[in-house]
């Protein structure tokens, strides 16, 4: 039973009953109907109360239903208020927990509402590039008014119900359970006449298409690559100039509109992609966990100090270890002051950050760490460091504390391998700044045991990260692709692009920032040293040199030198095109003998982006990454990629991976294209083949 059905007091009570969220399945609609037709079948029944118990009203549409022809079987949602709002006798909702997207439209479509006060109201249909399909553009803003209703249709964000009170959603907002005042409330109504419907109500707001020609204005500039919230505020203008069953059409042809976007799907996409992360196909979910209650880290550094921020701010305290007390001292002052900032902007109290800094416990004694139940090690990136660092916690560390590093680069399994309990052992790789950055990619060593690899996915959450899984290899998931994103950057420079042109096209395309803005910020002499490595390693593999010139010839460290691929002036970060570089890459093309031609913003684009996708295929064949979808959340959550493209695996099956191979075929054909970076990964060659798309 999806609905189940009881009469208390001459009151049918209708209790929503499809676990976790009460989504509105088919079952469900089809249940509601039923009860309520029921209900004013049953002669004892003189009113009707819709609940969803104490907990949660209703999430709205049952995303397990998302995709499959369920979905779009009689009853509607649309069906169902129009049963709720024609009913005879009155119904009202008890509205606990959330009533969020169809969850809230099935309220609205009630004659009356009752909420707790904490319940939270919502409307987020446009965060998956949607529009409220079932009304909710219509009868929103006849209950709380115009301006509060578009706010709350175009940012899809939740209000809480005490918030609305004293508009016409809510007939009472109370704390605690509703049911019993809604049920009260149903048995005071019973005898009316008529019953109040959302749809009958006037949109009483002078100047209405003015201030809705203010809005798009808005919208627009906001949001230009996102055709959602334009279709809101054009759903929302609908309610004010239209008929009610007009403006519902325009609203449910909006709806079928953006289902088909690309930008609706991309979204779609990351919000499945993102639960499917937390899937470990060998890992089931009920392996039992660790319990984190106390956390170390080891180093304040750049990435220690945001790793402890992320713990204190979860409420888990934190141990400080560094092995000189100024390094300690810079560490704490650095946490102290990113708190003071963020109590600056208001978002958090003064009492707030001595608390916070309360939780952190600084030490220079690996004895007071030694209770942990986890350990952080974000020391030095080299080897010799960490073996150290891993061979003092294999001494000290209680058993069954998970003992992870941050490394960026280092082989997860040879510093588990200098411990005597490699199953304890795991990558946690942050991003900076670690504690703002959503990615957490989780590195499974190869004896790393299930049970720790469950404690961190679940630990990522409570640390409000988007963690991914990935093997052990160079760079993982992100930064082993985003490597052959850089090398191509390269290639381009020597061929005749300029680093702005290069930044320009691909930030046009929606990146939070270009190759060279990106290198000059995180410092190219990061990049150089990788690149001295590999070239030991990898004399294959060829890297043009322009990058390494940069160093070694006018030591363009990047931004903290104020210069970089660019000229920064002081405490700035905007990026001036620099005359020396640009000397610098004529003198190069002469050096390897290019002339230089001119790249096309669309060649850019794809040369940047289909390196990403042609490594992905690597590591997905390597196992590496578990699936495609995987490696799209890395580039979402990581690397700025744009959101409504889904992330590079997305965009590869939107643009064709067939249209991807022969763009691929097409740059090996250019004279200066080493030819063995553009040979398709067998993957992609095989998906091609079988017409298929990445999953
Ligand atoms: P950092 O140089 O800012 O900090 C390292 C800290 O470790 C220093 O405060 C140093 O005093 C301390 N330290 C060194 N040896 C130690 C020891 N034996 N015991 C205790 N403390 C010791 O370096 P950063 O950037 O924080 O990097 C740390 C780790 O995180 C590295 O493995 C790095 O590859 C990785 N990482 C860095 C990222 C970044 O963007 N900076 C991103 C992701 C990972």
């Amino acid at each position: 039973m999806t609905a189940e059905y009881r009469v208390e007091s001459g009151v049918a009570v209708v209790t929503l009953n499809n676990p976790p969220v009460n989504g509105l399945n088919h079952a469900t609609r089809q249940g509601i109907v039923e009860a309520v037709t029921k209900a004013n079948q049953d002669d004892a029944v003189r009113a009707i109360v819709i609940t969803g118990g104490s907990k949660i009203f209703s999430g709205g549409a049952d995303i397990r239903e998302f995709n499959t022809p369920r979905m779009s079987q009689a009853p509607h949602l649309g069906n169902v208020i129009e049963v709720l709002e024609s009913s005879a006798k009155p119904v009202v909702a008890a509205v606990s927990g959330t009533a969020m997207g169809g969850g809230l439209e099935l309220a609205m479509g009630c004659h009356y509402r009752v909420a707790a006060a904490q319940a939270q109201i919502a409307l987020p249909e446009v965060k998956l590039g949607l529009l409220p399909g079932a009304g909710g553009t219509q009868r929103l803003p006849r209950l709380v008014g115009l301006e509060a209703a578009l706010n709350m249709i175009v940012s899809g964000d939740a209000v809480p119900a005490k918030k609305l009170a004293g508009t016409k959603l809510f007939d009472e907002v109370l704390e605690g359970d509703p049911l019993p005042a809604a049920i009260a409330l149903a048995g005071k109504v019973a005898g009316a006449e008529k019953h109040p419907r959302a749809r009958d109500i006037r949109i009483d707001f002078p100047e209405a298409e003015g201030y809705l020609g203010w809005a798009r204005m808005t919208v627009a500039a906001t949001a230009p690559q996102y055709p959602a919230p334009l279709r809101c505020v054009d759903a929302v203008t609908a309610a004010v100039t239209d008929k009610f069953d007009a403006a519902l059409k325009k609203e449910f042809a909006y709806f079928h509109e953006l289902s088909v976007t690309p930008e609706s799907r991309a979204l779609r996409h990351a919000f499945f992609a993102e639960r499917a992360a937390q899937n470990i196909p060998d890992v089931p979910a009920d392996t039992p966990i660790r319990e984190i209650k106390l956390a170390a880290v080891i180093g304040a550094g750049t990435m220690g100090g945001g790793i402890a921020m992320n713990f204190v701010n979860a409420g888990i305290p934190v141990k400080l270890l560094e092995m000189k007390q100024e390094a300690l001292d810079r560490g704490l002052a650095t946490i102290r002051k990113n708190y003071e900032n963020t109590a600056k902007k208001g978002r958090i109290t003064q009492e707030q950050v001595e608390e916070r800094m309360g939780l952190l416990q600084p030490t220079m004694s690996y004895d007071d760490i030694a209770d942990a139940d986890i350990v952080i090690e974000a020391v030095f990136e080299r080897f010799d460091v960490k073996e150290q660092v891993f061979q003092t916690l294999d001494k000290v560390m209680k058993q069954g504390a998970i003992l992870a590093t941050n490394t960026s680069t280092l082989d997860v399994d040879r510093i588990a391998a200098v411990t005597a309990r490699p199953q304890d052992v795991i990558g946690t790789h942050f991003f900076s700044p670690a504690n703002v950055m959503k990615l957490l990619e989780v590195v499974r060593g190869e004896k790393t045991a299930k049970d720790v690899l469950a404690t961190v996915m679940k630990l990522a959450k409570k640390l409000k990260k988007t963690a991914v899984v990935s093997g052990v290899c160079d760079g993982f998931i992100g930064n082993r692709m985003v490597e052959q994103y850089t090398r191509q950057a390269g290639f381009m420079l020597e061929e005749g692009a300029t680093p702005a042109q290069v930044d320009g096209a691909i930030e046009r395309f929606g990146f939070a920032m270009g190759p060279f803005r990106m290198s000059d910020l995180a410092g190219n002499d990061i990049g150089y040293d990788i690149r001295q490595r590999r070239y030991q390693e990898r004399p294959d593999m060829h890297y043009g040199k322009l990058a390494d010139y940069l160093i070694e010839k006018f030591d363009r460290k990047g931004q903290k030198v104020g210069k970089g691929w660019y000229d920064y002036k002081p405490g700035d970060r905007k990026a001036i095109p620099s005359a020396e570089v640009e000397q610098l890459i004529v003198d190069y093309r002469k050096e390897v003998g290019t002339t230089p031609r001119k790249i096309s913003d669309a060649e850019i684009v794809q040369r940047l982006v289909f390196s990403l996708v042609n490594e992905a295929c690597h590591i997905l064949e390597e196992g590496i990454a578990l699936r495609a979808s995987d490696i799209d959340v890395v580039y979402l959550t990581g690397y700025g990629f744009p959101a409504y493209r889904g992330g590079p695996m997305q965009y590869a099956n939107e643009f064709g991976l067939y249209n991807v191979m022969q763009a691929m075929e097409s740059f090996a054909r250019n004279p200066h294209a080493d030819p063995a970076f553009w040979q398709p990964a067998p993957l992609l060659r095989r998906l091609v083949a079988e017409g298929k798309n990445f999953e």
